[in-house]
């Protein structure tokens, strides 16, 4: 959602920062923006749509000369997505332009006071108020611009990353954050901004990351950082450490194609660290084994696909450790008032690790006293640095906009996080834990056998893709799956899906099962089996057409009933859904590819969620 990429340095701005808001594409965007220094003059260039026609517009940015600029991707808030709402906003005298990812509350008084002034506004978006601010105070501080972005800092209220640049200053970028991700990048007389690595990772891998209150000032040859009061302070370097092949397609036709097949070797980089002598180890982690013996209940909170990974966990952690776990969506935590104190542990589980409601909820369970553990993709996001403890899934970089490698390594990661609670509580025998922690070590190679066979799933996505509406049904865990399998059908291929627990679809969901009605059954948690293959007998009945998901043990019993057929190979209870999951992303996938959809980037999606 929204992308910020800013360059000063020696060499021509405006091709440095459409290649980066090339590399921002995935987080999601309807219109882009460049905005470059020429001497005195500032020259915007902007475009509603994809990339390619802001390109258009500047040939490749050769029409736009000067070695400072910013750029900007744009996911509508306020105000639709049209060339003149788009980033970067310029003040009526035409003399600063800004870039904003993240929202600004007050802006509708702002907005009213400026008017009053005589200021006049183009845009429908928040974003310009701050612009049209910072004028304002430019001139009433006779030209002082640090001063005025302190004031317009001080004044605004919301989220916000800033990149801004003034005519008077050609050499010089002013970038500010509060609750949106914002970082510096170091490189060889040039500096950089950019709301995340992926944009300027190909000019150079050491970053600063802003924190909250910060504002920097770049020149080609220096980042200075300044706290909340004007204060300079040192920022820490690091150095990004994967490759920028990794963000890249490398052949294959889509990312996310290439992120599935990433997955057997994703899940060997997450469980690798962390066994040894078959156990599980979290070195560094805070949380000792008395602080959780005192723990009366586990929340896990997050959204979307990370969310249905906490519905997984809710059945195997329950069944193993015997405590109650509660599993919330962060949009409503904060406003049900949950039942959350000291004893609690609250897991943060996010791939961005900047998501915007579960930033907020993970602030409010700390407010009201819980430890939180984050399960987390992005090394120093902002859940990340907020957390207690904090363990990561090494899934790499992710670009499309669908999840599916991010997930399958959340899935493993709290697993072992679950076996190791198992461990510490001793909640389970000895032997039992042993033969789970060794099963764990063969998820990757069973994968490797499921990507063996994703013709079959090709061949059963070609024959289902012009369905309309699908059905998930599943009981236990694999409801639990059925969520992410449909919510990754409907995101990519746009056909309308549901999940559901079979027991309920007799409460009202076969009303809407017919002749030729796709239902997607999930047959892996064998202690079901006959309920399950019930459930087929049911809807086929009724005329659905059933795609079962099941493994080899029980592959019999259910081809019996089903009208096709996927199998996986067989593992304990716990790690079904982590084989069970890549089955039903390829069928999304291949079901896309049919459809001709645009599959790294479906419509309206973004990859990380900044505001709320
Ligand atoms: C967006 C992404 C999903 C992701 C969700 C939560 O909707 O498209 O793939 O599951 O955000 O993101 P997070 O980064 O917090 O896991």
């Amino acid at each position: 959602m929204c992308g910020i990429v800013g360059y000063v340095g020696k060499e021509k701005a405006a091709p440095i920062l459409l290649d980066g808001l090339a590399r921002l594409e995935y987080r999601g965007y309807d219109s882009a923006g460049v905005c470059v220094a020429d001497g005195s003059e500032l020259r915007v260039c902007k475009a509603k749509g994809r990339l390619q026609n802001l390109c258009g517009l500047c040939s490749d940015g050769e029409t736009l000369p000067g070695k400072l600029g910013i750029g900007h991707t744009r996911w509508a808030t306020h105000g639709e997505p049209n060339d003149i709402n788009s980033h970067p906003h310029l003040s009526q005298n035409g003399k600063i332009a800004l870039v904003h990812n993240g929202i600004i509350e007050n802006y509708a008084e702002l907005k009213a006071y400026l008017m009053k002034k005589g200021i006049h506004f183009v845009s429908d978006t928040d974003s310009e108020v701050v612009v049209q601010l910072l004028e304002y105070y430019y001139k009433r501080f006779d030209g002082d611009l640090m001063r005025a972005v302190y004031r317009v800092l001080a004044t605004i209220e919301g989220a916000y990353a800033l990149g801004i640049i003034c005519a008077d200053r050609p050499d010089e970028m002013i970038a500010a954050r509060k609750d949106a991700p914002l970082l510096l990048g170091y490189g060889d007389g040039c500096s950089f901004i950019a709301s995340d690595a992926t944009a300027i990772i190909k000019y150079t891998r050491e970053v600063s990351y802003m924190e909250d209150g910060e504002v920097a000032v770049l020149t080609a040859d220096s980042i200075r950082v300044f706290d909340a009061h004007h204060e300079p302070i040192e920022k820490e370097h690091h150095t990004i450490d994967w490759e920028i092949s990794a963000a890249e397609k490398g052949g294959y036709a889509h990312f996310m194609m290439k992120e599935i097949m990433e997955e057997p070797e994703a899940i060997r980089r997450t469980i690798s660290p962390h066994v040894r002598d078959g156990k599980i180890f979290f070195e560094g982690l805070c949380l000792t084994q008395e602080m959780l013996r005192e723990m009366s209940r586990l929340y896990i909170v997050a959204c979307g696909s990370s969310y249905h990974v906490g519905m997984v966990c809710k059945y195997t952690f329950e069944k193993m450790l015997r405590i109650p776990v509660e599993v919330q969506l962060a949009s409503e935590f904060r406003y049900c008032r949950p039942i959350v104190d000291d004893k609690t542990l609250v897991i943060i589980i996010s791939q961005s690790g900047e998501t915007l409601d579960t930033m907020a909820a993970l602030r409010e369970a700390k407010s009201l006293g819980a430890r939180i553990l984050s399960v987390v993709n992005v090394v120093g996001s902002s859940i990340a640095r907020e957390s207690d403890d904090v363990l990561y899934t090494w899934a790499g970089p992710e670009i499309a906009v669908a999840t599916t490698k991010a997930y399958a390594t959340q899935l493993i990661l709290m697993d072992m996080i679950g076996l190791y609670f198992a461990d510490l509580l001793q909640a389970i025998p000895k032997e039992a834990y042993s033969a789970l922690v060794e099963e764990l070590q063969t998820i990757p190679d069973k994968l490797e056998r499921i990507l063996d066979q994703k013709e079959t799933i090709q061949y059963h996505a070609s024959k289902y893709f012009n369905h309309s509406s699908v059905f998930f049904i599943g009981r236990n865990l694999d409801y639990a799956l059925g969520l992410e399998g449909s919510l990754k059908l409907k995101e990519i291929s746009y056909i309308h899906s549901e999940s559901y627990a079979s027991g309920e679809l007799k409460h009202g969901t076969i009303s809407l099962v017919e002749e030729g009605t796709l239902v997607l059954a999930l047959s892996l948690y064998s202690p079901l089996l006959e309920k399950a293959v019930s459930n087929i007998v049911e809807v086929r009945s009724r005329g659905a057409n059933v795609l079962a998901l099941t493994t080899e043990r029980d592959r019999k019993e259910i081809s019996k009933n089903a009208d096709g057929l996927i199998v996986v190979p067989d593992t304990m209870e716990m790690f079904l859904p982590s084989l069970g999951v890549l089955p039903l992303q390829l069928f999304a996938y291949y079901v896309a590819l049919e459809r001709g959809c645009d599959i790294d980037k479906p419509r309206n999606l973004a990859k990380s969620v900044t505001v709320e």
